[in-house]
């Protein structure tokens, strides 16, 4: 197995890998995702995925080689992840890879004792609670700066 690989499973007589490898990204599939499917970052330009993929931590989830899902976290890899563009694509759903996807970037070795992840949602929220996310601290205001399209 290469190094980029982190995780492979068999299910339903396919095969699923989940790879970091940046190189094998299958582009096309991510940007008309995020573009046309996603309500976050929906008409993004192939120009600004491009550089927020080189600037990132990459989780290509494939199955029987093939772009099935993708997430990538931005961090500094000692105290603080933001988990983002995390998404499976239909025909794949509800079969646990969205779990499957979270669990094995939070337990990769460059992503370990951060004092904080963050990520936003708007209805996936049962998700990321079964891996550990909650509502932020009660003593704690998160504030934002929020640009719809910058
Ligand atoms: C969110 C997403 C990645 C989950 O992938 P998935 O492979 O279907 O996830 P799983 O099969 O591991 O589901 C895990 C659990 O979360 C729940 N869940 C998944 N997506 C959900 C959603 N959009 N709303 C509510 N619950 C959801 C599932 O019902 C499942 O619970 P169950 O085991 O009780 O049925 C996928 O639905 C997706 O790509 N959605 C569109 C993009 C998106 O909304 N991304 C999140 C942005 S932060």
């Amino acid at each position: 197995m290469t190094e980029s690989i982190v995780d492979r499973r068999d299910f339903g007589g396919h095969f699923y890998e989940i790879d970091t490898e940046r190189d094998r990204l299958d582009f096309a599939v991510i940007h008309d995702f995020l573009a046309n499917c996603s309500h976050w970052a929906r008409g993004i330009s192939p120009k600004k995925l491009h550089r927020a993929i080189e600037h990132s931590l990459n989780f290509g989830l494939y199955c029987d080689n093939a772009q099935v899902g993708f997430a990538r976290v931005v961090t500094d890899e000692a105290t603080f992840a933001y988990l983002t563009d995390v998404f499976v694509v239909a025909a794949e759903r509800n079969n646990g890879l969205g779990q499957w996807l979270v669990e094995t970037i939070m337990a990769h070795p460059r992503l370990q004792q951060l004092r904080r992840w963050l990520l936003v949602t708007r209805d996936a929220k049962t998700l990321y609670q079964r891996c550990g996310f909650a509502e932020p601290h009660p003593g704690l205001t998160y504030l934002e700066l929020f640009v719809p399209a910058p």
